[in-house]
């Protein structure tokens, strides 16, 4: 059987546990899964890439699980009441190759994308950092806030957004974190200037400058996460070009990120390798760092991970017959063909559609037989 995990599970986790514990624990599991980089199998992200969005694969894996995400990137779903980023996700066991997980992975990405985003900056921006500007208040938004607060200890958050009901929506979510100053900014100059760290998170198929080279002080740390695909950027080249970039993936940051702007041999350095202390972060307080992050399966499979473990603790989500386990494993068509209750029952034969659809009319394991 295979552990499947809805909307409403997460929601039952998040609120057992809290956001902020468990966003350090998911922040735990990917810190982790980096430190051991050379265990995986790797490769950029399978894109396939349409006039309003991109739908995506991501895939990796190591000696024992194999994960992946499928999850889309549609700026303009807002219009249609539709969140620009959904996700589910699924966790196997390599030796098999049986999925023991599959679950939500819309919200999971927000949680894993915020875990991710401060760790980074963790060890990139400065230790005394306290305020951080945050340009782009849709989903993603309070996720962030919540990890730079838990993690990094960030307690002035400046926000801005073009659309100002997603802002105020922000403001509204996160009244309830009485230790937070949240400061509504009237652009992303004002948002920025004087910030310690700078998280773009906006949503626009197209090459924007949401951070130019003049709005830049000395030892800011930006955390870019909204430019992630080919065509779709946040930075100007010239921010880039006087900082310090770090990147998840480099084989898939230099198709998605930022750096897509700039020279195939622009120095970046991989998060892994400061992570486990094989390059340095932040090289001296007046530097300008960057993470340039896109979105790395390596930070999805420690979320299947994390999920795998919490959920199985605590008894979440339900036991699903994903994959047929028939008691001779070359027998599957008994499964289909010794089963004569769906031409035969009575609520098929009587609905003309149901019995002519291809999903019933070719399904008939005994437990979807026995719905009807
Ligand atoms: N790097 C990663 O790992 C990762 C993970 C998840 C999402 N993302 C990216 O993060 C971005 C945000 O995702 P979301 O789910 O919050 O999307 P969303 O559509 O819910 O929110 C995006 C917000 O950006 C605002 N915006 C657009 N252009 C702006 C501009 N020029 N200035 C200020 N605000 C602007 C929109 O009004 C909207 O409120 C997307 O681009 C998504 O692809 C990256």
């Amino acid at each position: 059987m295979t552990r499947y995990i809805d909307v409403s599970d997460v929601r039952k986790l998040v609120t057992a546990i809290g956001a902020q514990p468990l966003i350090k624990t998911l922040a735990e599991y990917i810190r982790a899964d980096y430190l051991r980089w050379n265990e995986f199998e790797k490769s950029a992200r399978v894109a396939n890439h349409f006039p309003d969005g991109v739908i995506e694969l991501m895939p990796t894996s190591d000696s024992e699980l194999y994960g992946f995400k499928y999850v889309n990137g549609h700026p303009r779903n807002h219009r249609y009441n539709m969140l620009t980023v959904m996700a589910f996700g699924v966790l196997a066991e390599v030796d098999s190759g049986f999925p023991v997980l599959f679950s939500e992975f819309t919200i999971v990405t927000a949680l894993r994308t915020a875990a991710t985003s401060a760790l980074a900056a963790s060890v990139l921006a400065r230790p005394d950092s306290k305020s951080m500007a945050l340009i782009g208040n849709g989903a993603q938004s309070e996720f962030q806030v919540l990890a730079f607060q838990a993690m990094l200890g960030i307690d002035e958050i400046r926000v801005y957004d073009i659309d100002p009901l997603a802002t105020d929506k922000l403001l509204r979510n996160l009244s309830g974190f009485s230790k937070l100053k949240i400061v509504r900014a009237a652009s992303i100059g004002e948002a920025v200037r004087g910030a310690d760290i700078v998280t773009t998170i906006t949503a626009d198929k197209t090459n924007a400058t949401i951070l130019t080279a003049d709005m830049i002080e000395p030892g800011m740390h930006i955390n870019a996460v909204g430019g992630d695909c080919p065509g779709k950027t946040e930075l100007h080249r010239d921010v880039l070009t006087s900082a310090r970039v770090i990147v998840e993936f480099e084989a898939q940051t230099r198709i998605e990120g930022d750096i897509q702007q700039l020279a195939a041999d622009f120095p970046v350095v991989e998060l892994w390798r400061v992570l486990s202390g094989l390059a340095p972060g932040r090289e001296h307080r007046p530097q300008v760092t960057v993470f340039d992050s896109v979105g790395f399966a390596l930070e999805d499979f420690s979320a299947l991970r994390y999920l795998r473990d919490v959920a199985e603790a605590r008894d979440i989500g339900t036991m699903v017959e994903l994959i047929p386990t028939p008691t001779d494993p070359r027998d599957l068509y008994r499964l289909v063909a010794g089963n004569p209750g769906i031409a035969a029952n009575p609520v098929i034969a009587a609905n003309p559609v149901i019995a002519a659809s291809p999903v019933f009319g070719r399904a008939g394991s005994p437990k979807l037989a026995s719905v009807f």
